[in-house]
């Protein structure tokens, strides 16, 4: 069985972010389960593992489906022992203006972005409070502090986030389990490439800093919650922007 330091669940592993994390808590040591939806994508997480010697494997997970999320779970801590490390990663955008907007675009949204969250953390929980260790990281955003035209349900689900945080870091402090969230700003990702060069420039703009970031330096602030030097910080958002937010 592994020790739960070194076992960690990242959702949505397959790219962008999520890949970014999985790899580099691997790269510390961790062993990771890192998630996709489809079992290509699960696959392509074992395989850039096998090539770089990682301790890392894909497996397929819908965070809508909280079946899935409980038979998950039992597998890795059959395997390998209680999740130590949880990234709630995941998260999906159906963007548009309220007015128009439509309801399952509303659903679908809260449902994967903050639900989802929900079902992980609770079912990860219970073996962080009977290890009295566990970490819990959390991907928010800056428009849940910012907001942004036409993301209502996104921005919704990502304030929510920062609530669920707060409240969740002072029901289990005293089993040494830290909960934080981490909310990136524009970072270069599938996320941020649908966007057109007019709204990039747009939102570089605003970016002190000049330029978009990359899921690599995401992933550095997640490992460090993630580590034992991180033991005394609890309960905390922490924005990663480039300087846009707050200002
Ligand atoms: N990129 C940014 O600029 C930015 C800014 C602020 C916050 N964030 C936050 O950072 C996190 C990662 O963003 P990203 O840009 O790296 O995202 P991304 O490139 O769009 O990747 C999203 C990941 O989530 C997975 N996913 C989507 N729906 C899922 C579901 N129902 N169940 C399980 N997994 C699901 C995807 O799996 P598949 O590959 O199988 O679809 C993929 O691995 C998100 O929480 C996002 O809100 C990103």
């Amino acid at each position: 069985m592994s020790d739960p330091q070194r076992l960690a669940l990242v959702t949505g592993a397959s790219r962008g972010i999520g890949a970014a994390v999985a790899v580099r808590l691997a790269r510390a040591g961790v062993r990771v389960v890192g998630t996709a939806t489809t079992s290509a994508g699960a696959e392509s997480i074992s395989e850039l593992a096998g090539a770089q010697g990682l301790a890392l494997e894909g497996q397929v997970l819908d965070v809508r489906d909280a079946e899935a999320v409980d038979r998950l779970c039992a597998a890795i801590e059959e395997r390998y022992g209680a999740v130590g490390i949880l990234v709630n990663n995941a998260a999906i955008t159906r963007d548009g203006l309220l007015l128009r907007m439509d309801p399952d675009d509303w659903d679908e949204v809260l449902e994967t972005d903050l639900t989802g969250v929900y079902r992980l953390t609770r079912r990860c929980l219970r073996g962080m409070v009977r290890a009295r260790w566990g970490r819990i990281i959390t991907l928010t955003s800056v428009v849940a502090f910012s907001g942004n035209p036409g993301q209502a349900n996104y921005a919704a689900a990502k304030a929510g986030l920062v609530g669920f945080t707060r409240a969740l870091a002072l029901e289990v402090g005293s089993r040494q389990i830290t909960v934080n969230a981490v909310a990136p700003g524009f970072i270069e990702t599938d996320m941020t490439r649908r966007l057109d060069e007019r709204q990039r420039e747009a939102l570089l703009g605003r970016v002190p800093l000049g330029r978009f970031g990359r899921a690599e330096e995401v992933a550095a602030l997640v490992a460090y919650l993630a580590g034992d030097e991180a033991g005394y910080v609890t309960a905390q958002t922490f924005h990663i922007n480039g300087g846009m937010f707050p200002s």
